[in-house]
């Protein structure tokens, strides 16, 4: 039995994924001796319907200043981050100096539209180096770990906050009820949080397990979401699904009463209920599925490796350790994997040690098959890769289903 996050009850969890290492943990030869590895187990509650991990480790060992994951390296996340502060400045920004406050800021790729638009700004980012690449760019920035002791500081140096935002970052702290606390503080009484994680319903509806890892303590639902910040007087006040990270929500919260709730609240919970995310049958078949796709996807690789094919992994995402480590896939069926990021390139990727090579690598010898691991980036990838295609080259990808496909959609 473990017991849970939000409510203290205790519950059953529904699946192991066995010993996994960082997920963003990309490291040099000389450090696999001292490689960390945690046994990964999720679990859902049935009092406060969190599906949650039941053991992470220390937050430090994830968020450092060796931190591997920069925000701007997608081109559409930052087009889909302009419309996300566009959204948040015509909505609820409407006070005569409004200050805003971003948890998990990064490399400022959200919040370098308020320091353009001169709106007064904090960024709240633990990892150093992703946040001094902000700071570079004239981005106000503290190296820290929100809670709600840096609330009650950031209250005092500036006052209450207009809107407090944050993406792909909510669902990665375990103290959750330390930020809630500290929200709950920092907001004006027309103040809003606005966040964005990605959704339950989608990794339910597409067996996307990739998107448990170490980071990722929490899979939200708008049922979840309002049950955790309501024990804090915050109410859900709009959610509104997002295409990105492969299926994402944005909840909208303020004080309770402070504003209407909207129309979509209701339905977003109905949709759940059809989903049986209320269900614990829904975790059982959920396991199920994750079972048959591990095993659909080694197949797949043993059959195109026995006839000869060379198997290139596409984009060394923290979401691919998972894939990798709980389906036991190393260098012996994925020959390297492709990234632009310069901090993961002459890596080996965490647990399995498969090479991680520029992306040059990539289009100097056109493997027979390229596997998606940055399939949350699909549009992208397809738009830049037809010459891949063109050359006779297949993509591989595992969601919702395992399949190799030829054409761009
Ligand atoms: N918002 C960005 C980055 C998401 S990655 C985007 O969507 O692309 C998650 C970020 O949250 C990391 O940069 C990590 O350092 C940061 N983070 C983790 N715990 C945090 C905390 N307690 N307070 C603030 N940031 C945190
Ligand atoms: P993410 O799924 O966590 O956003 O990480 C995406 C990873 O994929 C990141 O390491 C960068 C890499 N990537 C590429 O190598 N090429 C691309 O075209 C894109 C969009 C991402
Ligand atoms: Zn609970």
């Amino acid at each position: 039995m473990a017991k849970c996050l939000i409510c203290e009850g205790s519950y059953e969890p529904f699946i192991s994924f066995g010993k996994q290492p960082i997920a963003n943990g990309f490291l040099t030869p000389d450090r696999i001796k001292d490689e960390y590895f945690f046994e990964m187990i999720v679990g859902y509650c049935p009092s406060c319907e969190m599906v949650q991990l039941v053991d992470q480790p220390e937050r430090e060992r994830m968020f450092n200043e060796n931190y591997a994951f920069f925000s701007g390296t997608s081109k559409l996340m930052a087009v889909h981050f302009q419309k996300f502060y566009e959204f948040l400045r015509e909505n609820y920004m409407k006070s005569p100096d409004p200050f805003v406050v971003e948890m998990g800021s990064n490399d400022g790729i959200m919040l370098q539209n308020f320091a353009q638009a001169k709106i007064r700004h904090l960024g709240i980012e633990p990892s150093a180096n992703v946040a001094k690449v902000a700071q570079e760019k004239g981005i106000n920035t503290i190296v820290e770990f929100f809670d709600e002791a840096v609330a009650q500081k950031v209250v005092a140096k500036y006052g209450k906050a207009d809107a407090f935002y944050c993406a792909n970052v909510m669902c990665h702290i375990p103290y959750i009820h330390s930020v809630a606390a500290g929200i709950k503080t920092i907001l004006g009484p027309k103040g809003v949080l606005a966040f964005e994680d990605p959704y339950l319903g989608d990794i339910v509806e597409k067996t996307s397990y990739d998107q448990v890892y170490d980071e990722h303590v929490f899979f939200f639902s708008v049922a979840s979401v309002s049950n955790l910040f309501g024990r804090h007087g915050l109410e859900v006040i709009d959610a509104i699904p997002q295409e990105t990270h492969g299926g994402s929500m944005r909840y909208i919260l303020a004080h309770k009463g402070a504003y209407p709730v909207s129309d979509r609240v209701a339905k977003q919970r109905e949709i759940e209920k059809k989903l049986g995310l209320d269900k614990q049958e829904t975790y059982a078949q959920l396991r199920r599925n994750i079972e048959k796709s591990r095993e659909e996807l080694v197949a797949l690789l043993k059959k195109i490796k026995a006839e000869g094919g060379r198997v290139v992994g596409y984009g060394a995402t923290s979401k691919s350790t998972t894939i990798l480590n709980y389906c036991g896939i190393g260098p012996d069926l994925i020959e390297f994997i492709s990234d632009t990021t310069p901090i993961k390139q002459g890596k080996l990727s965490p647990g399995v040690h498969i090479p991680v090579l520029p992306y040059e690598k990539f289009v100097e010898k056109y493997p027979t098959y390229a596997l998606l691991f940055a399939w949350n980036h699909r549009k992208e990838i397809m738009a830049k890769e037809s010459a891949f295609l063109a050359a006779g080259g297949k993509w591989i990808t595992y969601v919702p289903n395992v399949h190799i496909f030829d054409k761009p959609d």
